[in-house]
């Protein structure tokens, strides 16, 4: 019997060890990308999707960022867009400003606002223990609105230092030799501060590349046809631990209620990239969902159809 339980001891630090290896295994992904109406002036536009740097949580998230900055000057893109959940905790954030200010790209960095960036972590928690005190009960963990404003506008500052555009529910234009490009940004989703009604407003649809950030994914089911070609999201870790399964491949333990998994989505009206991103929320551990950064080169689909996309990444 104690031998038995020794065993166990010794397999889950095993586990515990591995995971919190993988956490820091940063997958560096380079996917080309057909998409539907690019110009030939805009075939090869490389952009860096980044998603959930989780800067100043505790844990390990400091390598995974480091590795990110180096292969993000390694790469080269031309954009370099975030996701959401830049920061976790608004303490000794310098490190991470001096990482983000060094990265180059010569159409700009642009990103929008995840949930962690409202502190609104803390409904994460509140979800959790709701779970755990059973079905239909709510444990209240109330984030006061002023508070995630404040927090809000904290972050946006602190990227602003770091030259990092924030697109809270809004459009850019950016010109990319000849042609023209429609970056819009919404707010976060899952919490009621996305406007994509504005957005739309807004939204020049004479631009021949029109794309859309959203921490949530689930923004790609309330993209219409004729809005945006490419939506970037991010939030769900890709499950951050999963467990394996026969048939399914995997099953993630955490954001299972997402419609969508990490990697590429063709919707009806839009495709979709979403990132299982760079850092870790609540525990510094993954399993089977490795931290990821993506070089994404677009590329015009053919006028006689679509070509797959094709993957492929260096381990850092
Ligand atoms: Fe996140």
């Amino acid at each position: 019997m104690a031998r038995a339980f020794r065993l166990s001891l010794g397999a889950a630090a095993a586990v515990s060890a591995y995971m919190l290896f993988e956490a820091q295994w940063l997958r560096v992904g380079r996917r080309r990308l057909p998409l539907p109406g690019l110009p030939p002036s805009l075939s090869g536009l490389k952009i860096l999707h980044a998603s959930d740097l989780h800067a100043g949580a505790p844990g390990f998230n400091d390598s995974a960022i480091r590795k990110f900055a180096a292969a993000a000057a390694a790469l080269e893109p031309h954009l370099i867009l975030f996701t959401g959940d830049m920061v976790d905790k608004q303490h000794d954030l310098r490190p991470y400003l001096e990482l983000l200010e060094r990265l180059r790209a010569p159409g700009g960095k642009f990103a929008v606002l995840g949930n962690h960036d409202h502190g609104l972590w803390k409904t994460v928690i509140q979800d959790l223990l709701g779970r755990l005190a059973g079905r239909g009960t709510r444990v209240q963990v109330a984030v006061p609105a002023a508070e995630a404003a404040m927090t809000a506008a904290t972050t946006g500052r602190l990227l602003a230092r770091a030259g990092v555009r924030l697109l809270e529910n809004e459009c850019v234009s950016i010109d990319f030799g000849d042609a023209r490009i429609q970056l819009c940004g919404i707010d976060e989703l899952q919490y009621g501060l996305a406007d994509l009604d504005r957005v739309r407003a807004e939204l020049d649809r004479e631009a021949p590349l029109r794309i859309l950030l959203s921490h949530s994914p689930e923004a790609g089911l309330l993209v219409e046809a004729g809005d945006f070609q490419l939506v970037l999201a991010g939030h769900t870790h890709g499950g951050q631990i999963c467990l394996p399964h026969p048939s399914r491949g995997k099953i993630p333990l955490s954001y299972s209620g997402s419609s969508f998994g990490d990697g590429l989505h063709r919707l009806p009206a839009t495709t979709m990239h979403v990132s299982r991103g760079v850092g870790t929320t609540l525990v510094p551990l993954r399993l089977l969902s490795r931290p990821e950064v993506t070089l994404l080169e677009l590329v015009p689909a053919t006028a006689g159809g679509d070509t797959p996309p094709t993957g492929g990444g260096a381990e850092i």
